[in-house]
């Protein structure tokens, strides 16, 4: 299960770091989750996955009540972002969720509806805890198209989404030890999942500009110290979003691919999946349409019939499974209050 660190507090204003769950499931990335908290009132950063909710929550609850969070603050729309909004709305429906304006009609498919989701405008906000006020900082193709970071000028915590983010093994410490090692398992990602140079270069101007003691991903260790600077000097020198190795496309390499589930072990990885000709990428190439194979129609009802039946079936185990996390949250309040 995950555990609450805190990592800093000065008076009654604290951020805590809800992180590695080592008995995730291993085709899981895994992420961090903050905790910004004013007084009696907190705000959580990217909140996470449907799947983690349990685990998420019951960090939370060792240090913190989890009813008085008001707020989340989501750097953008990805599932292991934001993808448990549904069941923090169980918990307390009047919840604000901040994203880019870009998401507010795209992130209700998770949960929520217009008055729980409220767009960030392109060039940023402020947000309030207690009485502190958070920056909220455009960072866009990095790598959303609507993409903010965190920003906390009281504590210099600045909470960077998918930026800086790695890929470790089990047992990783929190915090980046060796800068040089660490970035190995960084490049990679950051070469793969963020799409634009010049996005990178205004972020790395802008970040620079900030007094920040330490930089906290969504996924990996957190930055502290003079390697805050280093990650944004590295970041100013990598090149991004390119790729220009070909992939095997032998019918060999192929057959083994074809049930695979991507791992994070892939998302880590520098290969190229786009084919490069005369130094333009050559997309069609990558997205050629696969043969069909001939299907005999005669059973077409049949096999519609069974289709709808199978669904039938998995709605059912969904809902079973999502009811069965909210008793698990509403037996937890019931033996706390
Ligand atoms: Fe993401
Ligand atoms: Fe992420």
């Amino acid at each position: 299960m995950k555990q609450l660190r805190f990592i800093y507090t000065e008076k009654n204003h604290k951020w805590g770091v809800v992180c590695r769950d080592p008995s995730r499931a291993s085709y899981m990335i895994d992420t961090n989750e903050c905790i910004v908290i004013d007084g009696d009132e907190g705000l959580i950063t990217d909140p996470g996955g449907m799947e983690i909710f349990p685990s998420v929550f019951s960090a939370i609850g060792s240090g913190f009540n989890p009813k008085n969070i008001k707020t989340i603050f989501s750097s953008h729309q990805d599932p292991d972002v934001i993808s448990s909004l549904t069941l923090w709305l169980e918990l307390n429906p009047d919840l604000k969720c901040y994203i880019s304006r870009l998401w507010t009609t795209f992130v209700p498919h998770f949960g929520g509806d217009d008055k729980t989701l409220v767009g960030i405008p392109d060039e940023g906000t402020t947000l309030s805890v207690g009485t502190v006020k958070l920056k909220v900082v455009p960072a866009h193709y990095l790598h959303s198209s609507g993409n903010f970071h965190l920003y906390d000028s009281r504590a210099k915590i600045y909470f960077s989404g998918d930026v800086g983010a790695a890929i470790l093994p089990e047992g990783a410490d929190l915090y980046v030890k060796n800068f040089d090692e660490h970035i190995k398992s960084a490049i990679g990602f950051h070469k793969r999942w963020m799409g634009s140079n010049e996005a990178k270069d205004d972020w790395c101007k802008r970040a620079s500009e900030l007094e920040i003691d330490m930089i906290i991903p969504q996924h990996g260790a957190i930055y502290q110290g003079k390697d805050v600077q280093r990650f944004i000097n590295w970041f100013s020198e990598l090149r991004v979003g390119l790729f220009t190795s070909a992939p095997d496309i032998s019918e060999a390499a192929v057959e083994d691919k074809s049930e695979k589930i991507a791992t994070p072990a892939d998302m880590a990885d520098d290969s190229s999946e786009i084919i490069e000709i005369g130094g333009i990428p050559n997309v069609a190439a990558q997205t050629a349409t696969p043969e069909i194979a001939e299907t005999d129609h005669s059973d077409l009802e049949a096999l519609m019939e069974d289709n709808a039946r199978l669904k039938k079936k998995a709605d059912q185990d969904t809902m079973q499974k999502k009811n069965s996390f909210i008793n698990k949250i509403k037996k937890f309040f019931s033996r706390k209050e």
